[in-house]
């Protein structure tokens, strides 16, 4: 791996690591910046096929965490075809093309919207920074750290494999994989699994498993059985399923409506397992994740 890649990554890994109550730096601003990290929870939301839901699923858990009273921002991550603003009607202006050009910082560019969760937009269109350098993916990632007054940070990420999209799972305590029962979709959500469990040691965060576009709770375990077992045996990682959203005329309705589903119709099927999640996240949160991770580094130092 790169030197600077790999500085980067133990940036990351620090960030996680470092005990509550040590400033990292005496500048007050970095100490600062480094306070907030700590309770910024950071959940990234990737799939490997392109299409499966991880905008919907990004904008509406932020929805379902607003409602539970914590501070959101969601943040389009996408840096080619951005398009959380779009399914939720608003129109940025400024995005983090202008952050990358470093115009404009990560907070100044962050914009609430009427649902009481913020967005950062990402841009869409400027396919040089749909693969940032090193250097850009790394003063993207500090600027990230900025956003201190967020509980929790959704970042919802391009499709399938980019040292960016790898660079936000690297970040993250808890990195959802999207999925549908189709078997293209399946396949890829392993492959991407299989890259992270590959390109990225030490890892810190949690993998978590949501099958979206389900028929029923059956489907849905049939897929996530299949998939956390192969991930146990052939990577010897553990991926937990999170759980499922059903198949929901509402959602598309929604995102001609450029509304999230859980506004349009809060108790529709689909808004009900976003809910279900965030109390599963909630959940998983509060046993603890130091076993965990503890256990996915152990998986590592086997393989490695
Ligand atoms: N649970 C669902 N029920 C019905 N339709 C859905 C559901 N989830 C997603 N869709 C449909 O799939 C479309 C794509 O969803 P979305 O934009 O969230 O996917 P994505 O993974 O972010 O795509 P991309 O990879 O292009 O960023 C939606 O516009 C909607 O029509
Ligand atoms: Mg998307």
């Amino acid at each position: 791996m790169e030197d600077q890649a790999e500085q980067l990554r133990e940036m990351m890994r620090n960030r996680v690591a470092r005990p509550v109550g040590t400033a990292a730096t005496n500048d007050d601003a970095r100490a600062g910046i480094e306070r907030g990290r700590r309770k910024t929870r950071i959940i990234t939301v990737t799939s490997g096929k392109g299409g499966v839901g991880k905008t919907n699923v990004s904008v509406n858990l932020a929805l379902a965490y607003s409602r539970i009273g914590k501070k959101v921002v969601v943040m389009d991550a996408d840096l080619g075809l951005a398009n959380v603003n779009v399914i939720l009607g608003s129109i940025p202006k400024f995005n983090l093309y202008h952050v990358i050009r470093k115009q404009k910082t990560m907070q100044e560019i962050m914009m609430q919207t009427p649902y009481g969760i913020s967005i950062v937009a990402g841009a869409s269109g400027f396919s040089k920074i749909a693969n940032l350098n090193e250097e850009e993916r790394q003063s993207f990632i500090t600027e990230l750290d900025t956003l201190t007054n967020a509980d929790i940070i959704i970042i919802d990420t391009a499709a399938g494999v980019s040292d960016n999209v790898l660079d936000f799972v690297a970040c993250a305590e808890d990195v959802l994989i999207v999925t549908t029962p189709e078997p293209t979709a399946i396949t890829d959500a392993y492959g991407i699994i299989k890259i992270i469990a590959t390109e990225i040691d030490n890892l810190n965060m949690s993998l978590k498993l949501v099958v979206n576009r389900v028929k029923s709770y059956a489907e849905a375990k049939k897929v996530a059985d299949r998939m956390t077992s192969i991930a146990g045996q052939f990577l010897n990682l553990k991926v937990e399923y999170l759980g499922c959203i059903f198949d929901d005329q509402v959602v598309s309705q929604a995102v001609l409506k450029q509304k999230p589903f859980m506004v349009v119709d809060p108790k529709c099927k689909a808004s009900q397992c976003v809910q279900h999640l965030v109390g599963r996240m909630e959940k998983s949160e509060i046993k603890g994740q130091g076993s965990f991770s503890g256990m996915m580094r152990r998986f590592f130092g086997r393989e490695g």
